[in-house]
C-alpha cells in the first residue's frame, strides 16, 4: 500500500473496479457488509433460503445465517468448489457460490440451473479477483457479487471490500444503505494501515527467519494478533481508494507471477494439489496435506509458512478439506529459491506419506 492522500480515491477506485469487470462496482466497509447489503436489496428474508458452499469462509456462513435460513451445499473434493448437480435438488431464494481461493466454479452450468431455478445468483469472489473462466472474469456471470479487500487478498488495502452489480437499480439501492456507515477518521485508517504493514514487515525474509519463524512452532500467534474481532464496519477512506487504483493497474503481473510459481510446485505433484479450472488467480495455492499440523512443522523445518485453511467444514467432504488444506505461499516475497526449496520439501513430505 503506497501512501496516498488525494482526494476522490474511492470514486477512483470504483470506476477503475467498473471499468476492469464492465460492471457497476460500489465500495463497501467489507465483503461481508457488500453481501449483507446485496442480499437485503434483493428483498431476501430470513425465513429465505440461501444456497451456498459447504466449504466457507465462517464470516459468511455468519452473515447468511443473520440475513435468512442457509442450505449447504456439497463441495467437490478435487475443485472444493459446490457441485452443479447438488444445486439442482435444492430450492431457494438465492444461491451464492464460492470461487474458493481463486478456483473458478462452473459457471455456464451454474448459471444455467440458477435461471431453471429462479436463484439471485451471487458470487463471492472474495477470492477470486482476476480469476476467469469460459474467457469471461469471474464475478460478471452473476446478478452480483463480492470483493473483498483485507489482509491477504489480491488486492489488500488494509480491509474494506466492493460489490458488483449488474441491474443499476439495485446498485442505488445499495448507494443509499452504504450512506448510513460512518465514514472513517484518517487517525483510525492510519491506525489499520499500520497493523497491515507491520504483518508485511513480519514476513520479510530475515525478519521471519529470526523473530517469528521460530515462535510459531508454539502456535498460530499471527492470526491471534491479526484477527478484526469487533471492529465496527466503516466506509473505505481515500487513502484506502488511492491504494486500490494502484494495485489493481498491478494485478495482472501479480497474478502472473503467482501462475509461475504454482505450475512448478505443482509439476508432477498434481494428486496432492486441487484440479485448478479456468484461469485461477492463485490467491492461495492449495495443498492437500491430509492432516494440517504435521504438514505445517514439516515446512517450518524448512524455515517455510504454511497457512492452514481457516475456511470452515459444513458438510462431511468440506470438514475432509477443512482438516486437510494448507496455503502454500507464492506471493512476491517468495523467489525462484523459496519454490525450489519449498518443491524439495513438498517432495520429501508426500514421499514419506506414499
Ligand atoms: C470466501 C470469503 N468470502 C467473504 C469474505 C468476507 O470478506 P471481508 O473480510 O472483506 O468481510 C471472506 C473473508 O476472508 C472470505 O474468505
Amino acid at each position: 500500500m503506497n501512501f496516498d492522500l488525494s482526494k476522490g480515491g474511492i470514486s477512483k477506485f470504483e470506476e477503475a473496479l467498473s471499468e476492469y469487470f464492465d460492471r457497476k462496482a460500489l465500495l463497501t466497509p467489507s465483503g461481508r457488509v457488500g453481501l449483507k447489503l446485496i442480499l437485503k436489496a434483493y428483498g431476501i428474508r430470513k425465513r429465505d433460503k440461501v444456497l451456498l458452499s459447504s466449504f466457507n469462509a465462517s464470516s459468511v456462513v455468519k452473515v447468511v445465517e443473520e440475513v435468512a435460513t442457509p442450505v449447504f451445499i456439497e463441495v467437490d473434493e478435487r475443485t472444493m468448489n459446490v457441485v452443479p448437480k447438488d444445486i439442482e435438488r435444492e430450492e431457494g431464494k438465492a444461491l451464492i457460490v464460492l470461487h474458493t481461493e481463486g478456483n473458478p466454479c462452473y459457471m455456464k452450468k451454474i448459471k444455467k440451473i440458477a435461471e431453471e431455478k429462479g436463484f439471485l445468483l451471487v458470487e463471492d469472489c472474495a477470492h477470486a479477483l482476476g480469476s476467469s473462466i469460459h474467457g469471461k472474469k469471474t464475478g460478471t456471470f452473476g446478478d452480483a457479487a463480492i470483493l473483498s479487500f483485507g489482509m491477504g487478498k489480491m488486492i489488500n488495502t488494509a480491509g474494506g471490500g466492493a460489490v458488483l452489480v449488474e441491474d443499476e437499480s439495485v446498485g442505488k439501492k445499495i448507494r443509499k444503505e452504504l450512506r448510513r456507515y460512518p465514514k472513517p477518521s484518517l487517525f483510525n485508517t492510519f491506525f489499520k494501515y499500520l497493523k497491515n504493514n507491520a504483518f508485511h514487515v513480519m514476513s520479510k525474509r530475515t525478519v521471519f527467519s529470526t523473530f517469528v519463524g521460530p515462535f510459531l512452532r508454539f502456535g498460530d500467534i499471527l492470526s491471534l494478533l491479526f484477527e478484526d474481532r469487533g471492529i465496527k464496519p466503516m466506509l473505505m477512506h481515500d487513502l484506502q481508494g488511492n491504494a486500490g487504483v494502484l494495485q489493481l493497474e498491478r494485478l495482472e503481473g501479480k497474478i502472473e507471477a503467482r501462475r509461475r510459481k504454482a505450475r512448478k510446485i505443482m509439476k508432477g505433484l498434481e494428486e496432492f494439489f486441487p484440479k485448478y479450472i479456468g484461469k485461477p488467480n492463485f490467491h492461495n495455492l492449495c495443498f492437500f496435506s491430509g492432516d494440517k499440523e504435521p504438514f505445517r512443522k514439516h515446512m517450518l523445518s524448512y524455515g517455510i509458512d504454511v497457512q492452514k485453511t481457516w475456511l470452515k467444514g459444513y458438510s462431511d467432504t468440506a470438514r475432509k478439506l477443512s482438516e486437510s488444506v494448507c496455503y502454500l505461499p507464492i506471493h512476491e516475497g517468495v523467489n525462484e529459491e523459496d519454490v525450489k526449496k519449498m518443491k524439495e520439501a513438498i517432495q520429501d513430505y508426500t514421499g514419506n506419506l506414499g
